[in-house]
């Protein structure tokens, strides 16, 4: 592939600002400064650094983001800063979005991409990927509320009852809550309907992939193999 296409793909810019990038020689290959907008090179695999950043060439980009309270998940936030705020400005560029929402005040695990067949897959209802969240609750719970979760709870303008894949105390007032639907604030609606309510939320775990513990609130990395098989089940 020619270098200032492979740039264009990797989200630097246009191909006229990607030769640009190279003519001023800003990129560099094995530590090699490159000046030829036009060398062909193969692209699996190829590390490169612009302005000393290192990068991989990748395909598609899978990351996960360790989400802080006060982002929202969209390009045009409204009352709070943007998700992408805490993304390199390539990743933004190449057009990663967020793998299905979540609210400005939730926190925790993030998947974000440019590959729209992995968005579709793990949000499309059909699919039913499990999502955990920890739940920090207003009033302290029992069994019998975990188990009206489970057994199912009316959400205004649903035809039909809407069950938790796992539910658990862990402490009087800490939920571990799993669900397989991304209704619009789903957690907090089933919460309210069982008869408490959420005060803190943070998702845990999607799919088999759960939040790492070496991931700091506001930081972000890409998803290795097995990280993405683990989501994918
Ligand atoms: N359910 C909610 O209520 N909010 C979220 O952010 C995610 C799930």
């Amino acid at each position: 592939m020619q270098l200032d296409r492979l740039l264009q793909s990797q989200g630097f810019g246009s191909r006229k600002e990607c030769r640009q990038l190279v003519r001023n020689g800003w990129l560099t290959i094995n530590g090699e400064r490159i000046e030829d907008p036009f060398l062909e090179v193969e692209p699996a695999g190829l590390r490169f650094e612009v302005d000393d950043e290192p990068w991989e060439y990748r395909e598609k980009a899978y990351l996960m983001v360790n989400k802080p309270e006060g982002y929202e998940c969209s390009r045009d936030p409204m009352f709070n800063k943007g998700v992408f705020a805490l993304l390199p400005e390539p990743l933004v560029e190449r057009g990663v979005q967020p793998v299905g929402r979540l609210d400005s005040d939730t926190t925790g695990l993030l998947l974000m991409s440019d590959d729209g067949q992995f968005i579709h897959a793990l949000t499309s209802p059909k699919r039913k990927v499990p999502k955990t969240y920890r739940v920090g609750l207003k009033h302290a719970a029992d069994a019998a509320f975990t188990q009206k979760l489970l057994d199912g709870v009316w959400l205004n303008d649903e035809t039909e009852a809407t069950q938790a894949a796992g539910a658990e105390l862990v402490e009087p007032t800490v939920l571990l809550l799993t669900i397989t639907e991304g209704k619009y604030h789903q957690v907090k609606r089933m919460v309210a309907a069982a008869g408490n309510r959420v005060e803190a939320l943070c998702r845990v775990a999607v799919g088999g992939l759960a939040l790492p513990d070496d991931l700091p609130e506001g930081e972000w990395r890409w998803l290795g193999e097995a990280e993405l098989a683990a989501i994918q089940g």
